[in-house]
C-alpha cells in the first residue's frame, strides 16, 4: 500500500456485498488511509452484509440513502460532513439496476415507465448526487468522483438492453457535470468503463457467463477484475490524477481497441 489517500475522506455508494465493485473499492481505499461513509438504498442495507464491511473500515458509517431520493440525499451529505467534521474529497457512484431486465422485457418492447426509472436510478443520479453536492458546497477543492460504466454505451451488446441507454447518459452527466464543477472548484468527474465482471448487477445480463469468457479472449490482458477496479479507483481518487477529468477511462485490459485476437480467431475456426 502507498498511502495514496491518506487524510482524504469519500463516500462510497453500491457496496452490497463481498462480489460489488464498490466493496472492493471501499477496502482499498481504506487501505490506502481514506475515511469512509458507505451508503446503499435503503432495501439493500436491510440484509446487514454492510456492516461487515463497516466493521472492517474503522467502523465507517453507513448511511442509508435511496439515490433517487433528494432529501435522503442531503441528509447522507449532511451526515457525511458532519462526521468527517469538513468537506469531502472523493465519492464513488457503483449503482446500476434495470427495470425492464428485471422484469424480463427485451430492448424492442420495454415498458417506458420502467426505462424512465431506470435512467433515472442508473444515469441521472449522478446529476442528482453532484447537484446535491454543489447546492451544499459539499465538495473539496479538486476532489474527485467516479462513477462506473460500460462499453454498451458505444458499442452495441444486445442482451445489455436499455443499459446500454442508460450508461450513454450517465456518460454525459458525467461530462456535462465536470464542465461545471471543474470551472467551480476543480472537481474532476470521470467515468471508468470496467469488463465485465462476476457481480450481482452483472449476472444480471442474460448470458454474462458467455459473454465473460468472450470478453476474457478479446482482451489482450484478460478481463479486469473487480479489484483490479478498485485499485484503479483508488489511483484516480489520489492526486497523481488531479488534472483528469469528464473522461470515459477504459479499464479492460484493451477489450475496448481490439478488433479480434487470434484465440477468437482459432475458435470460429473450430
Ligand atoms: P452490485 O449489484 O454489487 O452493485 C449495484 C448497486 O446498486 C447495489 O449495491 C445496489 O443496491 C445499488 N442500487 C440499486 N438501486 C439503488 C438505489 N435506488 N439507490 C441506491 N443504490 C442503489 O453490482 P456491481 O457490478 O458492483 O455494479 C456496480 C456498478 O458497476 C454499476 O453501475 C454497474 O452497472 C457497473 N458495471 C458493472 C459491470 C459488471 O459486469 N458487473 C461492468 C461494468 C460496469
Amino acid at each position: 500500500m502507498y498511502n495514496l489517500l491518506k487524510g482524504k475522506k469519500g463516500i462510497i455508494f453500491g457496496a452490497l456485498n463481498e462480489q460489488s465493485i464498490a466493496w472492493k473499492t471501499a477496502q482499498v481505499c481504506f487501505k490506502e488511509g481514506a475515511e469512509l461513509v458507505l451508503t446503499n438504498a435503503p432495501i439493500a442495507l436491510r440484509m446487514g452484509e454492510i456492516n461487515k464491511l463497516s466493521a472492517e473500515c474503522n467502523n465507517a458509517p453507513v448511511i442509508p440513502a435511496d439515490v433517487v431520493n433528494m432529501d435522503d440525499l442531503k441528509k447522507l451529505f449532511d451526515e457525511s460532513m458532519k462526521h468527517f467534521g469538513g468537506g469531502i474529497d472523493f465519492i464513488l457512484h457503483s449503482i446500476g439496476m434495470s427495470l425492464n431486465v428485471r422484469k424480463g422485457k427485451s430492448y424492442t418492447e420495454i415498458d417506458y415507465n420502467f426505462n424512465q426509472k431506470t435512467l433515472d436510478i442508473s444515469a441521472m443520479s449522478l446529476h442528482r448526487v453532484l447537484r446535491t453536492a454543489w447546492d451544499m458546497d459539499a465538495l473539496n477543492e479538486s476532489a474527485s468522483v467516479l462513477a462506473l460504466t460500460y462499453i454498451a454505451a458505444q458499442r452495441v451488446f444486445p442482451d445489455y438492453n436499455e443499459m446500454a441507454d442508460a450508461k450513454a447518459l450517465l456518460e454525459s452527466v458525467a461530462r456535462s457535470f465536470g464542465y461545471y464543477y471543474g470551472v467551480r472548484k476543480k472537481v474532476r468527474v470521470n467515468t471508468v468503463s470496467q469488463s465485465p465482471t462476476k457481480t450481482t448487477a452483472g449476472s444480471g445480463v442474460k448470458g454474462f457467463d458467455g459473454f465473460m469468457s468472450y470478453a476474457e479472449k478479446m482482451s489482450p490482458l484478460g478481463n479486469a477484475s473487480a479489484e483490479d477496479c478498485a485499485n484503479y479507483c483508488a489511483l484516480l481518487f489520489s492526486d497523481y490524477a488531479k488534472m483528469v477529468t469528464m473522461q470515459n477511462l477504459f479499464h479492460d485490459g484493451g477489450f475496448s481497441l481490439t478488433g479480434v485476437t487470434t484465440q477468437v480467431i482459432e475458435q470460429m475456426e473450430k
